[in-house]
């Protein structure tokens, strides 16, 4: 619900459980006076005091008064160059040179659903009670006027915010900075979450005390990158899963991003988010308009646990599309791990059979089909088919795959080339780089000007021609290599600061283009494992393969650090061959079955090499997994230990689905220490007022969750899984 209150002028955006309020304020500027727990109503103005600040600047409309100053106001979109030190919103070079932006309100307009972003992709409203606020800002002097757009979406407890500027001047004025979202706080004894990493360790939870300064994530790579991810929470010094105030913040973007909070001098808090300013500028002639990605905020009065699952319901609800948003998505066997570059048609068609004998659903082709790659040196833009590998090309394959009741995907990666490619021989200009500098190579691969216009067509067409050219269920798309030498050939030399945000929306543009035209689809995102795993990608691919790293007991702390913002349907998790080809540890194959049973869950390894009881226990396993996928992929997700905390020997977590009548507990043995301790695990979620089934016992959900249930002593890796129905 969004309300206006004439009489305090203030705007009351409320949702399930929370409040949000901002305040126009005399002079004009847009006050930010409350975000939390649900009020019944009040002018929140009242818990900002007035005080003569050294320091802090007066602005001319408040004449004398020493008390007011945009330093010390809490604002939804902060000025710069005006007296606000803090992070500014926005920065600007305008035509005469200066940079001051200063906006004050002139309009707002409430409608029903939720607004949509040219270019970009954002939550949308359909099927819930959504609505939209539009603000309108303007420069208190240039012809620049922002448009902050605020979405409801009242049943996730949601407020997502976006951005336009527009120039109504009639000279060009430049964009140096434009944040997303600007949110202050009247205090600062948070604690803030960031979700940090590396490639093979993606989105490890950090969390620390906020002390004076300011703390930022962000990524300068052109991608959202396995270092930092477009996520932040702020909570409660003492916020746990089960209690206390949490605030989450995920950007809708796939490029650099800067996610910061400030504490400042007086122990107040702000948070931004939005395009990094690094090497960002973007041009606005007279009467165009820029928009910034969206942000989704997430406020919780019930710990971090409330908080992750209200974004895995929207996430999967109202931002993933098409028809595998919500169901079942194949169970898949991908040829990567098991064969890297080396197979052929008989190869792949022998990992398929062997995986259609025991249910596996889908044959997924990984990279090395196509060109001349027999290797990362070469082939890469190159997307017609090694015809030394596959005679006759993708579709006599994909008939063999059909024939064995299996669909059939593949792989690409359509944003890069390598230097040994023709697409590069015949187009070595097509690739960014700077002029008179060497170029910079990752993994022995360049990246692709997808700014411009017969680039990004050449991709499209070549990716459409493979689409068609046989029957192709799943595209997996990987993007294996951070940006560099980001030059544009097709753009003037002040639009270069434009580059890295046009190429995200590139990237997105293809993406559109083929959920329009191959509307069922299922395309996995992918970036050197989980790269780009944001809310951005998840809009155009429901799933994304969450990191390189297969090993069981590493995939518990991956899982569980994604977990906080995305939801498990949209992580892809594989069982693998044991020793780990990047930990050399060897876990049980039933462990591997429970871990990747927490995600899309497929298979990454040959058959072929299993022994027969091996290859029952995988069956099993498919068999098992038909019969709880929904409470996996549609029930909500407790965290029940961490397994980033030394003093747990065991990881666990649970399902439940949402009227509490079934659920899936999975439990890793991360330690095994002699004469242990005994092992008790308190559920959560169920209904303490019904009884439910354990492996053939009958207990009492208040048992379940406040007595606990004792647990068998395990061996290190050894895990088990408990599939729990009331009765
Ligand atoms: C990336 C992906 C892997 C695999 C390889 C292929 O690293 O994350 O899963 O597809 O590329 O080159």
């Amino acid at each position: 619900m969004i309300g206006f209150d004439a009489s305090q002028r203030t705007i009351n955006l409320s949702t399930r459980s929370t409040t949000y309020q901002m305040k126009i304020d005399p002079t004009g500027v847009l006050l930010h006076t409350y975000y939390g727990q649900k009020l019944r109503g009040g002018d929140l103005s009242r818990l900002i005091c007035p005080e003569d600040r050294g320091f802090s600047p007066n602005p001319d409309e408040v004449g004398l008064d020493r008390t007011w100053s945009l330093d010390t106001q809490p604002q939804e979109y902060s000025s710069s160059g005006v007296g606000d030190f803090r992070t500014p919103s926005l920065e600007v070079d305008l035509a005469d040179g200066s940079h001051t932006a200063d906006f004050r309100y002139v309009r707002h307009t409430i409608e029903e659903g939720k607004y949509a972003l040219e270019g970009l992709p954002a939550f949308y409203g359909e099927g819930v009670t959504a609505q939209t606020l539009t603000v309108e800002l303007r420069d208190r002097c240039s012809s620049l006027v922002v448009e902050l757009l605020y979405g409801v979406l009242e049943e996730y407890d949601m407020i997502t915010r976006a951005v336009r500027v527009r120039n109504d001047g009639s000279a060009p004025v430049r964009l140096t900075r434009v944040a997303s979202a600007c949110l202050d706080f009247p205090v600062g004894d948070h604690d803030f979450i960031t979700l940090g990493g590396a490639y093979a360790r993606e989105r490890e939870p950090v969390r620390a005390a906020l002390t004076q300064g300011i703390h930022t994530a962000g990524s300068v790579r052109g991608s959202s990158s396995h270092q930092q991810n477009p996520f932040l929470v702020l909570c409660d010094r003492d916020a746990t899963e089960d209690a206390g105030r949490c605030w989450g913040m995920a950007l809708v973007y796939s490029g650099n991003f800067l996610a910061s909070v400030e504490y400042t001098q007086f122990h107040e808090t702000r948070m931004t988010m939005g395009i990094h300013p690094f090497h960002f500028s973007w041009l606005l002639q007279p009467g165009e308009t820029f928009t910034a990605p969206e942000v989704a905020m997430v406020f919780s009065a019930r710990g971090l646990g409330y908080m992750s699952q209200m974004f895995h319901r929207a996430i999967r609800l109202n931002l993933c599309r098409g028809p595998w948003k919500d169901q079942r998505r194949p169970i898949l066997i991908n040829n990567w791990e098991a064969t890297l570059f080396n197979f052929d048609a008989d190869k792949i068609c022998s990992i398929a059979q062997a995986a259609s004998k025991v249910g596996v659903e889908m044959m997924v082709m990984d990279d090395g089909w196509f060109g001349q790659r027999n290797d990362d040196f070469g082939g890469l833009g190159d997307w017609n088919v090694n015809q030394e590998k596959l005679p006759g090309g993708l579709a006599p394959l994909a008939k063999r795959i059909h024939d064995l009741g299996m669909k059939f995907g593949i792989w690409v990666e359509p944003e890069m080339v390598n230097e040994n490619s023709d697409l590069y021989r015949a187009h070595p200009d097509w690739t960014f780089r700077v002029p008179g500098r060497p170029v910079t190579r990752g993994r022995y691969q360049l990246v692709l000007d997808l700014t411009r216009p017969e680039v990004k067509g050449y991709v499209l067409d070549n990716l459409r021609a493979m689409l068609k050219s046989a029957d192709i269920s799943y595209v997996k798309w990987d993007m294996n290599r951070s940006l560099t030498d980001v030059w544009s050939a097709g753009l003037p030399a002040e639009r270069q600061g434009e580059v890295y945000h046009r190429f995200v929306l590139a990237v997105y543009e293809i993406l559109e283009a083929l959920h329009q035209e191959f509307p069922d689809l299922l395309i996995e995102g992918c970036s050197g494992g989980g790269g780009r795993f944001d809310c951005g990608m998840l809009y155009y691919t429901p799933q994304i393969w969450c990191s390189d790293n297969t090993d069981a007991a590493d995939r518990l702390r991956i899982q569980y650090g994604t977990s906080f913002c995305y939801p498990c349907c949209a992580m892809g998790a594989h069982v693998s061959a044991v020793p780990n080809g990047l930990t050399h540890r060897a876990t049980p194959l039933h462990t591997r079955g429970v871990v990747a049973a927490a995600g899309t869950f497929g298979y990454e390894l040959d058959l072929n090499e299993l022994t027969a009881e091996e290859l029952k226990e995988v069956a099993e396993q498919i068999a098992a997994f038909r019969t709880y996928w929904d409470v996996v992929m549609r029930g909500d997700y407790y965290r029940l230990t961490s397994p980033f905390r030394q003093e747990d020997s065991y990881c666990a977590w649970m399902h439940v689905t949402a009227d509490k009548s079934r659920a899936v507990v999975g439990l890793v043995q991360t330690v095994r220490h002699a004469n242990p301790v005994r092992p008790l695990l308190r559920l959560k979620g169920l209904d303490p007022d019904r009884n439910y089934r354990v492996n053939g016992v009958v207990y009492g959900g208040d048992e379940l969750m406040y007595a606990g249930l004792a647990l068998p002593f395990l061996d290190q890796y050894q895990a088990v899984q408990y599939q729990i129905e009331a009765v």
